[in-house]
C-alpha cells in the first residue's frame, strides 16, 4: 500500500486531499495542531473505510515534524507521498504587523515545509522515489498590500519548490507546487458559507493532486495555477 502524509489535514484543502488519496487506495497519515480534531478526523475517515493514522504536529517545530514522519514510517513501513499543506494567512501592513505574527506565518508556511521535506526525502529515496506536493497560493506570484508576511511566505515557497524539484528529480522524486486562488475553507478564520459558491472547493485542489499522481512520469507539471473559473464580479 502506498503511504501519504498530509500536513494540516483536519479541515479545508488538506482534509479533502487526505480523503481523496484514501479513496484512491493510499494509507494516509493526517495531522494538525489540534489533537482532538486529529482524532475526530481519523474516526470519521475510518468510518468511510480509509486506512488512516493520525498524529498531532505543529509544523513550526522541527522535532514534531520529525516525529510525524517517523510515526508514518513505523506505522506503515515508509512514505511515498508528502503533501505540505499546513498554512496560515495573517494579513496586515508592514508598519502594523507584529513580529510575532510575521514569525507565525513564515514559520508555518515556509520553515514547516523545509522541515517536512528534510525529514521525508531519505524515506522517499528508500522507496525508490515518490512525490512531494507544496500547497502554495496565487499569492506566491501576486503581491498585495497587507500581504507582506503571506506573500513573502508563498513567494518563498514557490522558489523553494523550484530548487527542490531540480535537486531530487534524479531520485525519481517528483515535486509540484500548486497555487490555488480563493478556496472555500476555514482559512484566516473564515467559515465556509453558501455565498462562497463562486470559489474553488477543497475537492478541486485534491483532484489536481490526484491527477498529478496519475500523470505520465515522462513529464512533470512542476507548477500548477488553479483559480475559480468565474470569480465574483466587482
Ligand atoms: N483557502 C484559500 O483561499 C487558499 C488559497 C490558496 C492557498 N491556500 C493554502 O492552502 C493551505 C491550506 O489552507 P486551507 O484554506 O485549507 O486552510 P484551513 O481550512 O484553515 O485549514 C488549515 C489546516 O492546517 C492546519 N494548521 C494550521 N497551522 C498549522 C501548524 N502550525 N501546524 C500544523 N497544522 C497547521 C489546521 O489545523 P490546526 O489549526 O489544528 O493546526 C488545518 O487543519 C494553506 O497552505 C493555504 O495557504 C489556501
Amino acid at each position: 500500500m502506498k503511504v501519504a502524509v498530509i500536513t494540516g489535514s483536519t479541515k479545508g484543502i488538506g482534509r479533502a486531499i487526505a480523503e481523496m488519496l484514501a479513496k484512491d487506495g493510499f494509507a494516509v497519515v493526517v495531522s494538525a495542531r489540534n489533537q482532538k480534531e486529529v482524532e475526530q478526523t481519523v474516526v470519521e475517515m475510518k468510518g468511510s473505510g480509509a486506512t488512516v493514522e493520525g498524529r498531532a504536529c505543529d509544523v513550526r517545530s522541527n522535532e514534531q515534524v520529525e516525529a510525524l514522519i517517523a510515526h508514518a514510517v513505523s506505522t506503515f513501513g515508509g512514505i511515498d507521498v508528502l503533501v505540505n499543506n499546513a498554512g496560515v494567512g495573517r494579513f496586515g501592513t508592514v508598519a502594523e504587523m507584529s513580529p510575532e505574527v510575521w514569525r507565525e506565518v513564515l514559520e508555518t508556511n515556509l520553515n514547516g515545509v523545509f522541515y517536512a521535506c528534510h525529514a521525508a526525502i531519505p524515506h522517499l529515496r528508500q522507496r525508490g522515489g515518490g512525490y512531494i506536493f507544496n500547497i502554495s497560493s496565487l499569492a506566491g506570484k501576486n503581491a498585495f498590500p497587507q500581504g507582506g508576511a503571506y506573500n513573502a511566505s508563498k513567494f518563498g515557497l514557490n522558489g523553494f519548490s523550484e530548487v527542490l524539484f531540480q535537486e531530487v528529480r534524479y531520485d525519481n522524486i517528483r515535486v509540484s507546487c500548486i497555487m490555488p486562488g480563493s478556496v472555500s475553507t476555514y482559512f484566516n478564520n473564515h467559515t465556509p458559507i453558501p455565498e462562497d459558491e463562486w470559489k474553488l472547493q477543497p475537492e478541486d485542489i485534491a483532484q489536481v493532486v490526484l491527477d498529478l499522481l496519475h500523470h505520465h512520469p515522462r513529464s512533470l507539471p512542476s507548477a500548477v495555477e488553479i483559480r475559480p473559473a468565474k470569480p465574483r464580479k466587482g
